[in-house]
């Protein structure tokens, strides 16, 4: 056996205790699908194909994955697509969260696991994204992500329509009686229309953004529609940048950083973007020990502007923020603010990227820095005796008459109890009230769904009450809006001290003061603390992945990741262990 043999697929990984052996091997089955010897020796751009028939955001990906391919060819390497489970927002049960990190094990392990010399990565859908860039981050093989971009919108009457923000807006005037269930199925049939992610500044186009900003995609791409010619170049020109980083290799490592984090979080916070994308960004950089602290989020909101004005925080979709100018043009306004030596994957930093010349920029959509839409960030953290360790609350997207205030706690102790008790019309609640929902956080059996969004009890609604402070240990689908309060940590599920407010008790928020207080007296709480029982199922009593899941799953401020896929030496949370 010569050396020569041993290269591109043809590499003898595979250990059978003898090196030739295993090249012969693998030499023998590689040409069982068609190559000639001349490709095996070919570098190989791995191809992580996220494609479901349950992932409707994934649609168009068999022609993305040509054009990738295409331009991997044209690069000079040989591209070899390999199947990764994919994600699919709306059909995953119990929620899509507790399978994100499943998916980064997948991706890490496969491309450890095969013979590739650089990998793009194909995701999409609210945690494709995240899930794919955390196991890049530990693989940390050179990597390049794409994704699937934005539906386009619909139309309904005279109105866009844009999943799913005005999913919720419809739903929420149907709840209200203000439109028929005739109308209502209508709708639901014109929601959603073509391939591509959410057509709002959701999770998804938060973390496209983010991904372009940490400079792991190409310049350009996150806001290219699903079904834009574009969007098949930018798949092209994704694949010729993962053949050249064969020869020049930019490891995950060395792009994102504790710079580029930070550029990411001023990304998010001039969106608007999705609370979402605050866990995900802090466990994509947990997998390269990079802590992303919510007093720093704080201190950065602080100081950076609301500069899209898209939905749910404003009024258009992604397609006019792909026209308007895309993640180039809010780099541009944020410049000032940014860390401009960090490496993209195209080997440039980010500050040479910024000196291309650009298309006219459309300010209904991005507001120029000199006239922000809001002087702050879109989000925000609180901290205080309910939620220690913070909590997260958009501000941007809430009715800022209820970002001072104190109120009387009405609480929910599951979502079950929710379910059964929200549209009770003798449930004793008034506008004033704070709603508390417990349980519902990583540790919970609900797995921390997106049920933060406490619906406004009907009784109310129907009275026209459309907003409320609502508590929770959950998340928000990045779609939605409302002065929601998220992520409380610790959760409630562990004993943190969610678990022990009860109805009737008063609660205080001030957002100016990033504060959220439970207003009882420390002795009473206490004597509540005695008699804390966990909720959820003990670990002991589950099996498999749910097992996994329920002994490793880190709080949200420390981005929901399993402890065991932090670097080795990680100090663990000190959150007790389930
Ligand atoms: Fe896939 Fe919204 S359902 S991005
Ligand atoms: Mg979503």
């Amino acid at each position: 056996m010569s050396k020569d043999d041993a290269h591109g697929l043809a590499r003898g990984l595979t250990n059978y205790g003898d090196a030739d052996f295993s090249v012969y091997l693998r030499n023998s089955f590689a040409a069982s699908m068609g190559y000639s010897r001349e490709v095996l020796k070919k570098p190989i751009v791995g191809i992580a194909n996220s494609f479901s028939g349950f992932n409707n955001c994934h649609r168009h990906f068999p022609e993305m994955l040509e054009a990738v391919k295409r331009g991997v060819l044209l690069g000079g390497a040989l591209p070899i697509e390999f199947p990764t489970i994919s994600l699919g927002e709306v059909f995953l049960n119990p929620t899509s969260l507790k399978f994100r990190n499943l998916m980064s094990m997948d991706t890490e392990e496969m491309i450890r696991a095969q013979p590739m010399d650089a990998v793009v990565l194909m995701g999409g859908c609210d945690k494709t994204v995240p899930a794919q860039l955390m196991g890049a981050a530990s693989a940390d093989l050179p990597a390049i992500q794409i994704v699937a971009g934005p539906m386009m919108t619909s139309r309904y009457g005279q109105e866009r329509l844009g999943a799913c923000t005005d999913c919720r807006r419809f739903w929420g005037k149907y709840r209200a009686g203000e439109i028929s269930t005739e109308a209502i199925n209508d709708i639901e049939g014109r929601l959603a229309t073509t391939a591509g992610t959410c057509a709002v500044m959701g999770t998804a186009s938060t973390m496209a953004c983010i991904a372009e900003t940490l400079g792991m995609s190409l310049p350009g791409t996150a806001a290219i529609p699903a079904v834009h010619a574009d969007r098949l170049r930018a798949a092209e020109a994704t694949g010729m940048a993962a053949a050249r980083m064969i020869d020049n290799p930019i490891r995950p490592s060395q792009v994102i950083t504790e710079r580029s984090v930070e550029n990411a979080l001023r990304m998010l916070l001039a969106l608007g973007g999705s609370t979402n994308a605050i866990i995900h960004l802090t466990a994509i950089a947990g997998r390269l020990g990079i802590k992303v602290s919510l007093r720093r989020l704080n201190e950065l909101s602080d100081e950076t502007p609301v500069l899209v004005n898209l939905k749910p925080v404003g009024a258009n979709y992604m397609e006019d923020f792909f026209f308007a100018g895309g993640v180039g043009a809010v780099l541009r306004e944020l410049k000032p603010l940014l860390h401009l030596d960090c490496l993209t994957v195209t080997g440039e930093t980010l500050g040479s990227r910024l000196q291309e010349k650009i298309r006219p920029v459309d300010r209904n959509v991005i507001a120029g820095a000199n006239a922000p839409l809001e002087p702050a960030g879109g989000l925000v953290a609180l901290f205080g005796n309910l939620a220690p360790s913070g909590a997260i609350l958009k501000r941007s997207a809430a009715d800022k008459a209820l970002f001072e205030k104190e109120g009387r706690a009405v609480v929910f102790t599951s979502l079950a109890d929710l379910a059964q008790r929200i549209d009770d019309p003798d449930l004793d609640v008034e506008a004033d009230d704070i709603l508390v929902l417990q349980n519902a956080g990583p540790r919970s059996d609900s797995g921390m769904p997106e049920a933060g969004y406490l619906p406004i009890p009907r009784k109310l609604s129907a009275r026209g009450v459309k907003d409320m402070i609502r508590i929770s240990d959950a998340r928000m689908s990045g779609t939605a809006f409302g002065a929601i309060v998220l992520h409380v940590a610790p959760e409630a599920a562990i004993g943190g001290p969610l678990a022990f407010v009860q109805s009737g008790d008063r609660i205080r928020i001030s957002v100016c003061d990033k504060s959220i207080e439970l207003l009882v007296d420390e002795a009473e709480l206490a004597r509540r603390r005695e008699s804390f029982e966990p909720s959820s199922k003990p670990a002991s009593e589950r099996r498999g992945y749910d097992r996994i899941y329920a002994e490793e799953v880190l709080q949200a401020d420390e981005g929901c990741d399993f402890a065991i896929l932090q670097p080795v030496g990680t100090k663990r949370s000190d959150a007790p262990r389930a």
